[in-house]
């Protein structure tokens, strides 16, 4: 190790072996401080010519949340309506159940941030790039501080984000990250070991 840490670096492997992908939130308030903490590790992430080309909005308002959940939820059930109706009339209800549910439950968090891009940037080849090493700071810092957090591309609809919270057609929407205290902390799913990724010096050995 080198010899002038300040830090005990345990804490970072630990943190990092912790964080999970959460779907399912408490209602239990964020306070400021710990939201400003976690947004302040997004923003030192490292970018393109240090492009930063991020914008984080936070999305706390109850009234807004509830807007994108039925948007959400009216799209979501539209894009599965072809697949409802080839299912027999007890699968379809369950599934439909099921769509409910975890939106729902996706939603229920105190708060969300939409990571966008802003494709003017001087770079805008790496800006998803530059997003995603912010998002990855996000949901490390979030879960340093007992957070559960999700990297969302695809459960609720891009269309509902960009409509409901008005996002000016300039920026990419990269993702949407719940921030809250999880209703039970998933377990780890399953992960490669080190081994399947890595080669040293040559690829000559890979599969
Ligand atoms: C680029 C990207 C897109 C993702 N999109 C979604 C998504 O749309 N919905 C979702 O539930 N999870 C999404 N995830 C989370 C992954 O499913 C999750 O990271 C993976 O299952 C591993 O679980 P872990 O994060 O707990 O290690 C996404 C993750 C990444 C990196």
């Amino acid at each position: 190790m080198a010899p002038e840490l300040g830090w005990n670096p345990n804490c970072f492997f630990e943190i990092v072996k912790a964080r999970r992908t959460v779907r399912a939130f408490t209602a239990t308030p964020v306070p400021d401080e710990d939201l400003v903490r976690i947004l302040d590790a997004a923003r030192l992430a490292p970018s393109s010519g240090n492009q930063q080309p991020w914008r984080f909005l936070v999305v706390r308002d109850r009234a807004v949340l509830d807007r994108l959940h039925d948007d959400a939820l009216a799209l979501t059930l539209e894009a599965a309506r072809e697949q409802l109706y080839m299912m027999e009339a007890e699968e379809a209800a369950a599934h439909q159940a099921q769509i409910v549910d975890y939106i729902g439950a996706f939603l229920a968090a105190p708060v969300y941030v939409v990571v966008l891009l802003d494709t003017t940037a001087p770079y805008p080849a790496y800006v998803e790039q530059d997003g995603a090493l912010a998002a990855a700071h996000l949901m490390l810092a979030a879960r340093a501080l007992g957070y559960g957090t999700a990297y969302d591309t695809d459960s609720i609809p891009e269309r509902a984000i960009r409509y409901v919270l008005g996002i000016p057609d300039r920026y990419q929407i990269l993702c949407m990250l719940p921030i809250g205290i999880p209703t039970a902390w998933p377990p780890a799913p399953p992960k490669r070991e080190l081994e399947a990724f890595v080669a040293y010096e040559t690829l000559d050995d890979a599969g």
